[in-house]
């Protein structure tokens, strides 16, 4: 298995139910390493860039309000096939489909507020890391 590097965001929700530190123990407990870690409160315009592959749909707007109305942590995780291993823990967007002991199942409240961002290809992640780390704040 290759090693890789993904962007994983806890969202407002989970910042606000103060259960960071459980969600980070999930990703560790599977095997990624957090490498690169920040608490920020994002912009609107930050929030619109980050997730302007979605401006189209429907449920923009509210997302970007969402993803602005707390602090939110962005890290970089790092291990074997972190982009798949990442998106097996966080489980289905919709929290209704999360498989039993996933992030979503036991956290999220709705797919809005579905506690956790991963991103979806290498391709992706390596957009994304770049877009909200410098190089020099990734410790591997
Ligand atoms: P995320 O992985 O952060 O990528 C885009 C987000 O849009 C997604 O998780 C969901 O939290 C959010 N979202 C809100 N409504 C929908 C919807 N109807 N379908 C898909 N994603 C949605």
């Amino acid at each position: 298995m290759a090693t890789e590097r993904t962007l994983s965001i806890i969202k407002p929700d989970a910042t606000r139910r103060n259960v960071t530190g459980k969600i980070i123990d999930k990703l560790e407990s599977a095997g990624l390493r957090v490498i690169a870690q920040k608490r920020v409160r994002w912009s609107q315009a930050y929030a619109e860039a980050f997730y302007a592959v979605h401006k189209e749909r429907p449920f923009f707007n509210d997302l970007v309000a969402f993803m602005t109305s707390g602090p939110v942590v962005m890290q970089v995780l790092e291990g074997d096939d972190a982009v798949a291993t990442n998106r097996k823990v966080m489980g289905a967007t919709n929290p209704a489909d999360a498989e039993a002991g996933t992030i979503r199942a036991d956290f999220a409240e709705s797919i809005e507020a579905n506690s956790v961002h991963g991103s979806d290809s290498a391709e992706n992640a390596a957009a994304e890391i770049a877009q909200c780390f410098s190089e020099g704040e990734i410790v591997g």
